[in-house]
C-alpha cells in the first residue's frame, strides 16, 4: 500500500483543508455520500445493540443511520470543526477528536468499526486499516469505501481529465498516497487482507451527484473537495479557466430530464471480518 513520502506535511495539508472545508463538505458532498450509507450499515453488519466506531466520520452520517438501527455510535475526525458539525448533526451519538492511525480505543473495544471515504485522505491508510481491525472485537466487520477510479463516464473522470488535459499536476503540494489507490475491486480486497481482515468482500455502489448547472461540479469541489481543489487553486488563472470550461463543456452529457445534471459518482465498499 502506499503512504506519504512526507507524512507530517500531508496531514497537515489535509488537516488545515478539512478545517477550512467542513461547512462546504457537508454541504455538496453530503447529498452524495449519504447515498454510500445503506451499503455500507449492510457491509458491517450493523445491528441494535452494537458498539459501532465511525472512523473519518465527516458530517456523522454513518454514526446516525446506526443510531436509527437502534446501535450505540461513537465518531471520530481529526478535524476540531468537522466535529462540531457531527455533535449538532447527531446529538445522540459520542464524537471524539483523533487520528485514525492511532485510535484512542483499547483492542477489541467495537462490534463493527465504518469508514466512509476516510483511508484515501490518511498519510498511511494501512496504519489506519490495521487500526481498525485492533479496535474491532473478534468476529466483527469493517466496511471502508472508496471513490471509482476516474472513467470518462465518471464525475472524476471528467475532473482529472481536464486538469490532466489543461492542468500543471507538478504544483508544490505535500506528497500524499495515489488517491485512487484503492478504486480497483481486487485493490481494496487486497488492502483488507493486508491487514488481517478475512471474508473481504467488495461492492460496487452506483450513486450520482445532482448538480443545478453546469459548474455545480467545479463549485462542490472547490467549496467541499481538499486535494482536487487545492489543485485546482494552484494553477494560474488562465489554466483554471481552461480546466473549467473543459469540465461545464463535459458536463452535458450528464443532463438529466429534469433540468438537473446527475453525474455518475460511484464507490466501491470494502468489508472483511476480525
Ligand atoms: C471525505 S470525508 C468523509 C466523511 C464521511 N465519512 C462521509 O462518508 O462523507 C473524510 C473525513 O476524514 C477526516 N480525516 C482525514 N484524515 C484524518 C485522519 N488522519 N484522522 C481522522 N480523521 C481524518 C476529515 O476531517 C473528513 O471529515
Amino acid at each position: 500500500m502506499e503512504s506519504s513520502r512526507d507524512p507530517t506535511a500531508f496531514r497537515e495539508f489535509e488537516h488545515a483543508g478539512w478545517e477550512a472545508v467542513s461547512a462546504g463538505y457537508e454541504q455538496h458532498f453530503g447529498r452524495l455520500t449519504t447515498q454510500t450509507v445503506p451499503a455500507m450499515l449492510a457491509a458491517a453488519r450493523i445491528d441494535k445493540g452494537m458498539d459501532v466506531l465511525d472512523v473519518c466520520t465527516g458530517p456523522g452520517m454513518l454514526a446516525r443511520a446506526a443510531l436509527k438501527r437502534g446501535a450505540r455510535a461513537v465518531g471520530l475526525d481529526f478535524s476540531g470543526g468537522v466535529i462540531k458539525i457531527a455533535r449538532r448533526n447527531v446529538p445522540g451519538a459520542e464524537f471524539q477528536e483523533g487520528d485514525a492511525q492511532a485510535l484512542p480505543f483499547s483492542p477489541n473495544s467495537f462490534d463493527a468499526v465504518m469508514c466512509g471515504y476516510g483511508i484515501i485522505h490518511v498519510p498511511d491508510p494501512q496504519k489506519a486499516l490495521s487500526e481498525m481491525h485492533r479496535v474491532l472485537k473478534p468476529g466483527g466487520y469493517l466496511a471502508a469505501s472508496v471513490w471509482e477510479a476516474p472513467k470518462p463516464t465518471n464525475g472524476f473522470g471528467l475532473l482529472f481529465g481536464a486538469i490532466k488535459k489543461h492542468g500543471n499536476l507538478d504544483v508544490p503540494l505535500p506528497h500524499g498516497p495515489d488517491f485512487f489507490q484503492f478504486s480497483e475491486p481486487e485493490k481494496l480486497r487486497a488492502a483488507f487482507e493486508a491487514c488481517g481482515f478475512a471474508d473481504v468482500a467488495i461492492k460496487i455502489v452506483d450513486q450520482s451527484w445532482a448538480v443545478g448547472e453546469p459548474s455545480g461540479l467545479i463549485t462542490a469541489i472547490l467549496e467541499g473537495g481538499v486535494r482536487a481543489r487545492a489543485l485546482l487553486l494552484a494553477q494560474t488563472e488562465d489554466v483554471r479557466k481552461a480546466i473549467c470550461t473543459m469540465i461545464v463543456g463535459g458536463m452535458e452529457q450528464f443532463h438529466s430530464a429534469d433540468g438537473t445534471y446527475r453525474v455518475p459518482m460511484p464507490a466501491l465498499v470494502g468489508s472483511g471480518k476480525k
